[in-house]
């Protein structure tokens, strides 16, 4: 029998309306470039190492709206989104230029039928955002290919309030325009846990990037590239590549700069 819902379950049940309710505003927002991190830095940073990788196939997990999945589709990359929001998954669909799944991570863990690749990367944008990762890096981690990675883009950790500690938090979207905003639990991690969590679901990390805008610029977001544990490839210290040809031509407004980082963008 299912216990009583503790205060982590009730955090994780209401980051996930928060989803539902906040669709609409977040699918408008980043349509209409209102997040000024996004164009300006970090779609760019995930981008760019998407390309250095160049993959042919990719599962974005926690893919909104759709727009990195189009965006790839686009650029030749056979691209699938999934996303527990149904509200995001139908403003995904109705855009089209891609495959996506109304399914959350939970689900994808345990159900292996489900989208089951291989993928020669798995991404997350921004969209690791509760305290269970493991069961998202574990379904993540189920359906790369042999030498495939997992990309996760977060707030850099170092560039948020005090206490540098594990923790519930809460983003309140003010920064964004509108006003028609649920606030959003979210799960703040340190660098060390995030490195920590992914090496106890198998996986190892093969790079790590700090875009920022300007050299003596804070960091705009940090990029974990994570490989199976047993390729015991070397930690990567290249730069990404720019945003490829490709992906340039047909995105036209990303750029290989950086510059301002929020909590969520
Ligand atoms: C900040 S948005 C980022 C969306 C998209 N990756 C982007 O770059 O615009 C976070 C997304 O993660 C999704 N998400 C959060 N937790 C999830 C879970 N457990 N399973 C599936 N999707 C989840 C949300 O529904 C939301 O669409």
């Amino acid at each position: 029998m299912a216990g009583k819902p503790n205060n982590d379950d009730n955090l994780r049940d209401a980051l996930r309306r928060s989803w539902e309710r906040n669709g609409p505003a977040w699918a408008h927002a980043i349509r209409t470039g209102a997040i000024a991190s996004r164009a300006d830095a970090t779609d760019a940073a995930i981008l760019a190492v998407i390309s250095h990788h160049m993959p042919r196939c990719v599962l974005d997990c926690g893919c909104g709206e759709g727009w990195l999945v189009r965006t790839l589709t686009e650029a030749g990359v056979a691209a699938t989104g999934i996303d527990a929001s149904a509200a995001l998954i139908d403003s995904a669909r109705l855009s089209g230029g891609g495959r996506f799944l109304c399914v959350g991570y939970a689900a994808l863990a345990e159900e292996s039928t489900l989208c089951p690749g291989p993928f020669d990367l798995t991404v997350f944008n921004f969209s690791l955002l509760d305290d269970r990762i493991d069961e998202a890096l574990v379904a993540a981690r189920q359906r790369l290919a042999p030498h495939g990675h997992v990309v996760i883009q977060t707030v850099h950790p170092l560039t948020q309030s005090s206490p540098y500690q594990d923790g519930w938090r809460h983003e309140d979207f003010r920064s964004i325009a509108g006003d028609d905003w649920s606030p959003m639990p979210w799960y703040f991690r340190t660098l060390e846990s995030w490195v920590a969590a992914a090496a106890a679901t198998g996986l190892r990390l093969a790079a790590l990037h700090e875009p920022r805008a300007k050299p003596d610029a804070d960091p705009t977001s940090l990029v974990l590239v994570l490989s199976r544990a047993e390729n015991r490839a070397h930690l990567d210290h290249t730069q990404p590549t720019p945003v490829s040809a490709t992906l340039e031509r047909t995105t036209g407004h990303h750029r290989a700069t950086t510059d301002s980082a929020r909590a969520v963008a």
